[in-house]
């Protein structure tokens, strides 16, 4: 395993993270064994995974009660990141879903706290001082946001720092490429790359939009006709399985599984230290791990690259996953 520093502060993290949400189960993912998913988090760190990343809003604190559970009497081990809903970044309300986090994975400190989403009703000071005060109290130790996007990291940054932005980012979503990414990179804020396999898709493993489950056919990659998106839109689906299918050729001709190409593909791309890899099982957990260790020739990046350029200009600039209506700014 590989590990790099988020952003300019000391944390020091794996470039294969492990990314929590899945094994929270519920309406996206579905029945998710407890067995499964603390085999998941042990394997992880079995194979050299540091870093997690969990959010309050994972089924409502499940996701973080299992990373305590598994992670009980080796806490030190790991570099835990949660996450702040946009409800709840009113000072006392952000400083008690920092306590509420904390006790549901049984800790005193969190590694990174991140703003899930910004918050159009609380002015971001705000919520960055209430932020400084945990840091000042020594219940987190860096902080990060999520989602943010041109507009709202300018005005966080002008207001303190973040180390991350937490963003969709995978060969099939790119649009952070325009605008986000170089504003990162111009301050040194890492890139965690969230999505990086779009939720299955780029495992390969469905090779027509009626093989995804229904509740992962709601990104603007999928038509409106499908139940569970909220975009309105015609979608990408025909685009989107032909990119699959150039990325599995190239896949096929260096012999590497297609999740790991996604992985290592995203991992070298500007100011992506880490990429939060969901996994809901200890199989998983060692598949994606071994993309640490995929070196993908410059040659082949440029192809990946190419035969997914088209997608990115289709989506175009907004970064939102779901909504045409974007969240981020
Ligand atoms: N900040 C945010 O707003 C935000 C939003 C989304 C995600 N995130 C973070 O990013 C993490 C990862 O994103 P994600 O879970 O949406 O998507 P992802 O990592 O692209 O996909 C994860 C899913 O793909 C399947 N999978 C994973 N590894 C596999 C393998 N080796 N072989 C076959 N299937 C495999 C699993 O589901 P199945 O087995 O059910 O197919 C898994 O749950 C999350 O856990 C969360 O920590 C953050």
């Amino acid at each position: 395993m590989r590990y790099r520093k988020l952003g300019r502060s000391g944390l020091e993290v794996s470039a294969v993270a492990m990314g929590c949400w899945a094994i929270s189960g519920g309406s996206v993912w579905g029945p998710q064994s407890e067995e499964d998913a603390i085999a998941a988090i042990e394997t992880a760190l079995q194979v050299g995974i540091n870093f997690f990343d969990t959010a309050e809003a994972y089924g409502a604190g499940r996701s973080e009660q299992l990373l305590g559970k598994a992670l009980r009497g080796r806490r030190e081990q790991a570099v835990i990141a949660s996450k702040v809903s946009p409800s709840h970044l009113h000072p006392a309300d952000l400083k008690a879903a920092c306590e509420a986090s904390l006790r549901r994975l049984q800790s005193d400190y969190l590694d990174l706290y991140q703003i899930h989403w910004a918050s159009r009703d609380v002015p971001i000071a705000e919520a960055l001082g209430a932020m400084e005060e945990l840091k000042a109290e020594g219940k987190i130790r860096v902080i990060g946001c999520s989602n943010f996007g041109p507009q709202d990291l300018t005005d966080l940054l002008g207001h303190g720092r973040a180390e991350v932005d937490q963003l969709a980012y995978n060969l099939l979503w790119r649009a952070v490429e325009y605008e986000i990414q170089p504003l990162c990179v111009q301050h040194a804020v890492s890139v965690l790359p969230y999505s990086p396999m779009a939720q299955g898709l780029l495992t390969g493993k469905f090779s027509s939009p009626e093989e995804v489950p229904e509740a992962r056919r709601s990104t603007r990659h999928f038509s409106r006709n499908r139940s569970r998106t909220r975009h309105g839109k015609s979608g990408a689906e025909e685009e989107t399985f032909e990119a699959l299918s150039a990325v599995r050729a190239i896949s096929d001709e260096i012999g590497e599984p297609m999740g790991n190409v996604a992985l290592a593909w995203v991992l070298s791309r500007p100011a992506v230290p880490s990429v939060l890899a969901g996994a809901r099982n200890a199989e998983q957990v060692r598949a994606n791990a071994r993309a640490a260790a995929v070196e993908l020739s410059e040659d082949v990046l440029k192809r990946l690259t190419r035969a997914t350029e088209p997608l990115k200009e289709l989506f175009g600039t907004n970064p939102d996953m779901w909504q045409s209506d974007s969240r981020i700014r």
